[in-house]
């Protein structure tokens, strides 16, 4: 099977890897380097579980070509939170106001909103659901993940 090396940063770190070439980013991710805080739902791109930021945008990580990462950073759940352990603000916010149920969707749903407050910090609730369209959940109804996103911007931006 061809394989391809690509090298890219992964949560702040220059990384390196050999993967089959056909392999997706999310494969990568989860098999090469143990990172499975991206999940697989539907694999085609229709869900959001396997959301990461490349370069800051929020992308399906599982039709993304791992090849196409090359020279790029690359953000996962895994990265959001401090060397030191301290939760992102919307991590908190999801755990505080019950953003988080069977949790599948979580890290898809963390990323996007991530993009979002990192371009927009201060998003009105069409913006936030219209950021999430396309992270699919099928526990919490959605309403109180935009909450979760909408307290983590205020707290954000009170700390600026
Ligand atoms: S697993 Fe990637 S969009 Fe569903
Ligand atoms: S919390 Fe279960 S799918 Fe969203």
């Amino acid at each position: 099977m061809k394989k391809v090396t690509v090298s890219f940063v992964l949560n702040g770190d220059q990384v390196e890897a050999e993967v089959p070439a056909t392999w997706s980013l999310l494969r990568t991710l989860r098999e090469t380097f143990e990172l499975t805080g991206a999940k697989e739902g539907c694999g085609v791109g229709e869900c959001g579980a396997c959301t990461v930021l490349v370069d800051g945008m929020a992308v399906n990580s599982c039709i993304f070509p791992v090849a196409e990462v090359e020279g790029k950073s690359v953000t996962t759940v895994e990265g959001m939170a401090g060397s030191d352990g301290t939760l992102h603000p919307l991590q908190k916010a999801f755990l505080e106001n019950n953003g988080v149920q069977c949790g599948f969707c979580t890290s898809g749903m963390l990323m996007s909103a991530k993009a979002l407050l990192d371009e927009n910090p201060d998003p009105t609730e069409e913006e936030i659901r219209t950021a999430l369209s396309g992270n699919l959940c099928r526990c919490t109804g959605y309403v109180q993940i935009v909450e979760s996103i909408q307290k983590a911007a205020e707290t954000m931006k009170n700390k600026s």
